[in-house]
């Protein structure tokens, strides 16, 4: 039987999770739920943002659903984010946020493409520090996490029609890091084969693919890149998706998975109810496909997001919940 670990973390988190941990009992028969703990109030109870038994919980399930956390601006003693602790923790090597656009809130409902960001080293690498008057940041690339997430996004490319992979770097600044990702993510191609299964493999500097996600969505089919530039892309991305509220991703390792949407934890509309669980049902969607290989059952909820954005929202959290549980259970 399936099992998930649910962390619905803080704000929205709590509204938004639950939503989701609804449509996947109503698709995923005998799934088994275990709640833990993670972020900003868990810390300021506990001493940690994420537990122990949090990141054990995750291992035994190999699944879990994760809401968002809230983080303090400044530095606080002892706290590190609690999302970037269960990447690192947990080896979630792979940020998978696939673009699709949604009928009646995205601008062009027919756009459809990959980002597939590295998620644990970059600019992630938290060797941050400061020498007197200069601060410092390393950004940490390796030939080994380059290439997984390069394996990763060779997967995706061939299960999908158009078999593009586009690699997004700043080699041109930074040729040592950026050059290592580049050519590794190249020769892996290239041992694997994907020429010869007719997959196309190019490459665009970062600000030039910022400005073609912005301005030719559909040239894209997957985008593979470096930690920090993914975040930024995909957020930018998003807006294909019709807005944040509906931007899902999965972090991704081998034999474990933590699904999250993209946005966080909105501490302005947090409580009201009006939180939009989309984007956290569209993130279920995805840990039922890749985690449990339930393609069938993540198509249904994908097709009931979409038939209901089509037919028009409702504005409350759990009228948006009824109307997805609608929509599945009547086919
Ligand atoms: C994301 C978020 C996180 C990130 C933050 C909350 C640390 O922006 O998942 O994209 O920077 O990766
Ligand atoms: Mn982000």
């Amino acid at each position: 039987m399936p099992q998930l670990c649910v962390i619905e973390g803080d704000g929205i988190g709590r509204e938004v999770v639950p939503a989701a941990v609804e449509v996947l009992r109503a698709t995923v028969p005998g799934l088994e739920v275990f709640p833990a703990q993670a972020g900003w109030e868990c810390f300021q109870q506990r001493g940690v943002s994420v537990p122990a038994e949090t990141l054990e919980s995750v291992r035994a399930c190999g699944a879990a659903l994760f809401g968002a956390v809230s983080s303090p601006a400044r530095k606080v003693e002892g706290y590190r984010s609690a999302i970037l602790t269960l990447r690192q923790e947990l080896d979630l090597y792979a940020n998978l946020r696939p673009v699709r656009g949604l009928p009646g809130v995205s601008p062009r409902p027919e756009i459809d493409f990959v980002i597939l960001r590295e998620n644990t080293e970059g600019m992630y690498a938290g060797r941050e520090r400061r020498e007197g008057d200069t601060a410092i940041a390393e950004r940490v690339i390796t030939r080994a996490a380059s290439r997984r997430v390069g394996l990763r996004a060779l997967e995706i490319v061939r299960a999908r029609q158009r078999k593009r992979l586009t690699i997004v770097h700043k080699a041109n600044v930074l040729p040592v890091t950026d050059g290592l990702f580049r050519d590794t993510i190249l020769e892996t191609a290239h041992e694997c084969g994907a020429e010869r299964d007719g997959i196309v493999i190019d490459e665009l500097l970062v600000d030039t693919a910022a400005f073609q996600i912005a301005s030719q969505p559909e040239r894209f089919d997957v985008l593979v890149t470096t930690n920090l530039f993914g975040d930024i892309l995909s957020d930018e991305a998003a807006y294909w998706c019709g807005g944040m509220g509906l931007a899902p991703s999965l972090n991704w390792g081998d034999g474990l998975a933590l699904a999250e949407p993209v946005h966080g934890s909105a501490p302005d509309i947090a409580g009201k109810g009006i939180a939009n669980p989309l984007a956290a049902i569209l993130s279920a969607a995805l840990l039922a496909r890749h985690a449990w290989g339930l393609s069938e059952p993540a198509a249904r909820i994908e097709t009931a997001v979409r038939t209901a954005l089509a037919q028009g929202l409702p504005a409350t959290t759990v009228e948006i919940t009824r109307a997805i549980l609608d929509r599945l259970s009547h086919g």
